[in-house]
C-alpha cells in the first residue's frame, strides 16, 4: 500500500531573493538581463514583485501549513554603495521575517545566491582583491541586524554552479570561459564560506551554519567506456567533491589550493544538498541519457540519485543532512505530485539524518538563464497579473506537511495516475 511516514524530517519550501523580489536594482543579474542575457527578454526586475507582497505570500505559507521557508536576501538593496547600509531595506527584512514568526514559520538565511551587487561586480566580483572583505561586512551586518530572528543560515549558496556556469561555460554573468579562473573563483568561495561560517558563529554562538551545494550523479554514458567513465569522475570531483571537502575540511584537493590563513577544521552544523537531477557524461560533455522519465526543462528525473549523494556527503562529512533544494519544471503541474512523491519516499526510507526537505520553489520564479518560462512553483504565478494560484501539487504537499507524510489517501488522490514525460524518440512510444 502506497504512503510512508517523514517523522523526522521537517518540511519547508524554498526561494531566492534575486529570482522572487523584484525591482529596479542593480546587481550582477539586472545588468545581465538589460544586455539581452535572458532568451525570453525578462528581468528579475519583474520576478514575483514579492518586496512589495511579503504580507500575500506569508499568508500563503500560512494557509498551506509551511513551517520551514528558506529564503535570500538581495545584497544590492541592503548595501547599494560599498559599506553604506540601506536602514530601511533591513527593516523590510526584518519585518518580513517577524511575520514568518507570527506565522509559526521558521526561516533558514541565504546571504549569497548568485547575487552580486553592482559595485562589487565593478571590483572585479568574486575575482576582486577586496571581495571577502566585502562578504563579510554584508554577512556580519546581516547577522547583527538579523540574529534576533534568524539563527539557521546558509552563507553561499552553490559555488560550483556559480563558478562554472559564470566563469567555465559562459552562460551566466559575467560570461567568462577561463578554467584558471573558475578554479580561482571556486576556492575565493569555499574560502568565504570558511570565514562566514567562523564570523557567524562568532556573533551567534548558538547558530546553525551550513552548506548548499548542487549536487549530481554522475553517471558515464557507457559504463564500458573508459573516457565516460574518466570524465564522470573528473566532473564529480571538479564539480563536487573537491570544493564541498574545501568548504567542510578547510583542505583543498588539488586543483584547489588552500589560502595560508585557512586551517582545518569542521566547517558545517549541517549539509546542505541541491538535488535536481543525474547527469550522463561522455567524455568531457555533459548530457542526458536518452528514453529516460525528463522535466519541462530535459532534465533527467531521477529520485534514486537523492539517496545516492545524501550517501556520499554523510559518509564523508557526518552530521544533520538538510535537502536545501529539490524540485522540478512543470508548467502543467502534471508530474509534480509524483515528484514529490517519489524523493520524499527515497527521504522517508533513508537511515540517514535528513532533517530537513525544502521544495524548490515556493512560487514560479525567474529562472536565471531561463528566464520566465521554466515554472518551479509550488504556486503558479502569471507575471503579467502578479496573481498567485496553489497548484494541485501545493495541495498535495501541503496534505504531505500536515500528515508528517504521504498517507494512501493523499496517494490515490494526487499521484496515482500521474506520470513522467520520457525523451524517447517519439517512435519508440506506446501508442
Ligand atoms: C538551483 C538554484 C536555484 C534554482 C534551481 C532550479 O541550481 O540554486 O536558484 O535556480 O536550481
Amino acid at each position: 500500500m502506497p504512503g510512508f511516514s517523514l517523522a523526522g524530517c521537517a518540511l519547508g519550501v524554498a526561494s531566492a531573493a534575486t529570482q522572487i523580489e523584484g525591482g529596479e536594482l542593480d546587481t550582477n543579474w539586472h545588468r545581465w538581463a538589460a544586455s539581452g542575457g535572458a532568451p525570453d527578454g525578462s528581468s528579475p526586475a519583474r520576478a514575483a514583485d514579492h518586496w512589495n507582497r511579503v504580507g500575500i505570500d506569508n499568508a500563503l505559507l500560512a494557509e498551506l501549513g509551511v513551517r520551514h521557508y528558506r529564503l535570500g536576501i538581495e545584497w544590492a538593496r541592503v548595501e547599494p554603495s560599498p559599506g553604506q547600509f540601506d536602514d530601511a531595506a533591513i527593516e523590510h527584512y526584518r519585518a518580513e521575517l517577524a511575520g514568518l514568526r507570527e506565522a509559526g514559520v521558521r526561516p533558514l538565511v541565504t546571504l549569497h545566491h548568485f547575487n552580486l551587487p553592482g559595485w562589487l561586480v565593478d571590483a572585479g566580483g568574486w575575482l576582486g582583491t577586496d571581495a571577502t572583505d566585502s562578504f563579510l561586512r554584508f554577512v556580519r551586518r546581516m547577522v547583527t541586524a538579523l540574529g534576533d530572528e534568524v539563527d539557521e543560515w546558509i552563507p553561499i549558496n552553490e559555488p560550483n554552479v556559480y563558478a562554472t556556469y559564470g566563469y567555465l561555460f559562459g552562460l551566466w554573468p559575467p560570461g567568462d570561459r577561463s578554467y584558471r579562473r573558475t578554479i580561482a573563483v571556486l576556492q575565493t568561495l569555499a574560502a568565504a564560506h570558511i570565514a562566514a561560517f567562523q564570523l557567524i558563529h562568532e556573533l551567534q554562538p548558538g547558530a546553525r551554519v551550513g552548506t548548499a551545494i548542487h549536487l549530481r550523479v554522475f553517471a558515464p554514458a557507457d559504463r564500458r567506456n573508459p573516457i565516460h567513465q574518466l570524465g564522470a569522475k573528473a566532473s564529480d570531483h571538479l564539480f563536487q567533491r573537491a570544493p564541498l571537502r574545501a568548504m567542510s575540511t578547510g583542505r583543498f584537493p588539488l586543483p584547489l589550493r588552500r589560502p595560508s590563513w585557512v586551517r582545518p577544521g569542521r566547517y558545517y552544523d549541517f549539509q546542505g544538498i541541491n538535488y535536481y537531477t543525474r547527469s550522463t557524461v561522455r567524455g568531457l560533455a555533459d548530457g542526458v541519457a536518452e528514453n529516460v522519465d525528463v522535466n519541462d526543462l530535459g532534465w533527467e528525473i531521477h529520485p534514486e540519485g537523492l539517496a545516492e549523494v545524501s550517501g556520499w556527503v554523510h559518509a564523508a562529512y557526518p552530521g544533520p543532512i538538510y535537502i536545501t533544494e529539490n524540485g522540478t519544471a512543470d508548467a502543467a503541474d502534471a508530474f509534480r505530485a509524483r515528484f514529490l512523491h517519489d524523493h520524499l519516499a527515497v527521504v522517508a526510507a533513508s537511515e540517514l539524518p535528513i532533517e530537513r526537505y525544502y521544495h524548490w520553489c515556493f512560487t514560479d520564479n525567474w529562472e536565471w538563464a531561463e528566464g520566465e518560462v521554466p515554472r518551479f512553483g509550488l504556486v503558479e504565478l502569471d507575471y503579467e497579473t502578479q496573481e498567485r494560484s496553489v497548484r494541485e501539487s501545493a495541495r498535495f504537499y501541503a496534505d504531505v506537511i500536515a500528515n508528517s507524510g504521504v498517507t494512501a489517501d493523499a496517494y490515490a488522490h494526487w499521484v496515482t495516475g500521474q506520470e513522467y514525460p520520457t525523451n524517447a524518440p517519439s517512435e519508440d512510444r506506446p501508442t
